[in-house]
């Protein structure tokens, strides 16, 4: 079982107190044992030597072991315990910091509810194998051996009528448990559709309400509730015909070892406390027999989970420090894109052959349709993906030869959608820089025009935002963000459409604010609106994965090309807003 492998790490830090549980268990289990012995003679001092010491004797003994076996129960359950909620945390602490380690393509192709469902759900199902597995295992394993030693050392004939019905009993079982097994993977995998769809009508609740698509959802949840409730049903059947079965053939072999071993103490082979002692034996013989199989479906269970999540920790993040990387130094800004390449699938190429140079203090437009690459552009200057041929240079180094942290640390991307993290208004700008102070967050509100609403807002600067908190306008968002890039104090900035929720007056307003605080460093504003960023010292036009038209204004407005006409039509939506 390859993936067992995987947790032992995690087992490492805990194995002394492992071995100190398995050695308490074990010790609980043969003190069980013992007190079962412990019958034979109580019973036959009560029936046969009729003898109130001894019956006295006996009990007291029982009762001292008894106490003894509660203290190493209880220490070995509280310890138990103890390991597994450790090894599960530290696996979902491994899990969750190996997974904001991983690229972007990642995240793209996977569903945020899945991701969930692997780090709290599979993560907590691994918690049966960390420990109370091994556990039950040692416990059982002590049963089984000590019982069958007791039951053969006491009357090895009387064994013999035992070792046939008890392989039937286990057979049984084992035919339940598939069935049980098959139907309880089916009942996991539909809750599981169900939280995808809980999910996505969450996450998309206004495309929901707005589509008007609430009775589709419905219906699809109905679809998966309807397959939940036939396995379950289905399950219970299995489970209701399990039991008495089980029942009658334990009843059966009770009868048989009554049928054979009386007439041993009737013909005085045997004491009648032998046989009481032994039918008790042999009762909890079939308890860990029956246990162990239902610890096998457990284990397969947990082992589908770790497979998941072990599988998550096998993905290897693309965008890493490759061996021999230097630091990078304060940049001065140069951005050299050298004819790259691009695609996130395969088949689909994105950017191709895209080639351009802005220098510190230059601020650069890139307009064009939307899908024609630009914020994949901006996404690959950051270095979230790196291209498929080509390279980038930041002051003259390819990028991809300098640390990354270093690199990010330097440049400050302001996307078009903007979540805040829950927290107050400064936690969220404080996030582009820990250490900022009052004074440079303040600076920041202003020079995002956000300071004005946030003034306004119950607490100003220490309201909480995000869920259970303040509700924001997209358009505050954005000024939270750009203000979160901006105590940044990168030396490039990357803006995504990021005022495309600001009206054309603000936005003008924060375009002007934000390229005097990035006087002598490097801007690359995506534009929406393309009658904002006229005066950008450099207009790309990036149109189906190509630069088609690169200049000023001015000179892109006489070429009379695309540009033009975006902006052209810009203009007039503007003057239909305004008439
Ligand atoms: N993570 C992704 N995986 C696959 N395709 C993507 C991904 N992100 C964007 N695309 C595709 O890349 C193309 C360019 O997208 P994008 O760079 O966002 O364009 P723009 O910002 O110019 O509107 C689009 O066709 C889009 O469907
Ligand atoms: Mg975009």
């Amino acid at each position: 079982m390859p993936s067992f492998r995987h947790l032992l790490p995690f087992f490492r830090p805990y194995r002394v107190n492992f071995m100190l549980t398995l050695l308490l268990v074990m010790g609980t289990a043969g003190i069980n044992l013992w007190l079962v012995r412990l019958t034979a003679p109580l019973w036959d001092a009560l029936t046969v030597h009729r003898d109130a010491t001894m019956v006295a004797q006996t009990a007291i003994m029982m009762v001292s072991f008894f106490f003894v076996q509660a203290a190493l129960s209880i220490w070995h359950l509280y310890l138990q315990a103890w390991i597994s909620q450790h090894i599960v945390a530290d696996v979902r602490r491994h899990v969750f910091q190996h997974l904001h380690g991983l690229s972007l393509n990642f995240f793209a192709t996977r569903r945020t509810g899945e991701l969930i469902s692997r780090l709290m759900n599979d993560v907590g199902t691994i918690q049966v194998i960390a420990t109370e597995t091994p556990v039950d295992v040692a416990k059982h394993v002590v049963i089984l051996c000590g019982a069958t030693a007791f039951l053969i050392y006491m009357n090895w004939k009387l064994c013999v009528v035992i070792f046939f019905l008890l392989p039937l009993l286990a057979l049984v079982g084992r035919l339940f448990g598939t069935r049980l097994k098959r139907l309880s993977l089916g009942i996991q995998d539909q809750t599981a559709s169900l939280s995808v769809i809980v999910e996505e009508v969450v996450s998309n609740i206004r495309v929901v309400k707005s589509c008007v698509q609430g009775d589709f959802e419905q219906q699809r949840f109905s679809t998966v509730l309807s397959q939940v409730i036939a396995l379950g049903l289905q399950r219970a059947m299995v489970l209701a015909l399990f039991i008495p079965v089980i029942t009658f053939l334990t009843f059966f072999a009770a009868a048989a070892v009554f049928f054979y071993g009386g007439s041993q103490v009737v013909r005085g082979t045997m004491t009648p406390g032998e046989l009481f002692a032994f039918v008790l034996f042999a009762g909890i013989l079939i308890g860990p027999a029956g246990s162990m199989a239902r610890l096998f479906s457990k284990v397969k269970e947990a082992q589908g989970a770790m497979e998941r999540v072990f599988g998550i920790l096998a993905i290897q993040p693309e965008i890493v420090d490759t061996p021999g990387v230097s630091e990078l130094p304060s940049i001065a800004g140069k951005i050299e894109v050298s004819n790259i390449y691009f695609s996130y699938q395969r088949e689909q190429p994105i950017l191709n052959g895209v080639s351009f140079v802005a220098y510190p203090g230059e601020v650069v437009a890139i307009v064009g349709p939307t899908g024609g690459g630009k914020s994949t552009l901006l996404n690959l200057l950051h270095r979230f993906y790196d291209p498929s041929q080509g390279a980038i240079f930041i002051d003259d180094r390819d990028i991809r030869t300098v640390g990354i942290e270093g690199l990010y640390r330097q440049i400050a991307l302001v996307p078009q959608e903007t979540m805040l993290f829950g927290g107050t208004i400064r936690d969220n700008i404080q996030y582009g820089n820990v250490s900022a102070t009052d004074e440079q967050i303040l600076e920041a509100s202003e020079i995002a025009d956000a300071h004005e609403f946030i003034q306004r807002s119950p607490d100003g600067y220490d309201t909480v935002v995000g869920e259970k908190g303040l509700t924001l306008s997209g358009g505050q968002r954005q000024r939270i963000a750009i203000a979160r890039a901006i105590v940044k104090n990168p030396r490039m900035l990357l803006l995504d459409e990021a005022t495309s929720s600001l009206d054309y007056e603000s936005e003008m307003c924060v375009h002007k604010a934000l390229f005097r605080v990035m006087a002598g460093r490097t801007v690359i504003v995506v534009a929406h609106r393309l009658t904002s960023i006229h005066h950008a010292n450099r207009i790309l036009v990036v149109d189906k994965g190509r630069i088609t038209e690169e200049g000023t204004h001015n000179t892109l407005i006489s070429h009379n090309g695309l540009y033009a006409s975006l902006y052209v039509r810009g203009v007039a939506e503007r003057e239909e807003v305004v008439q």
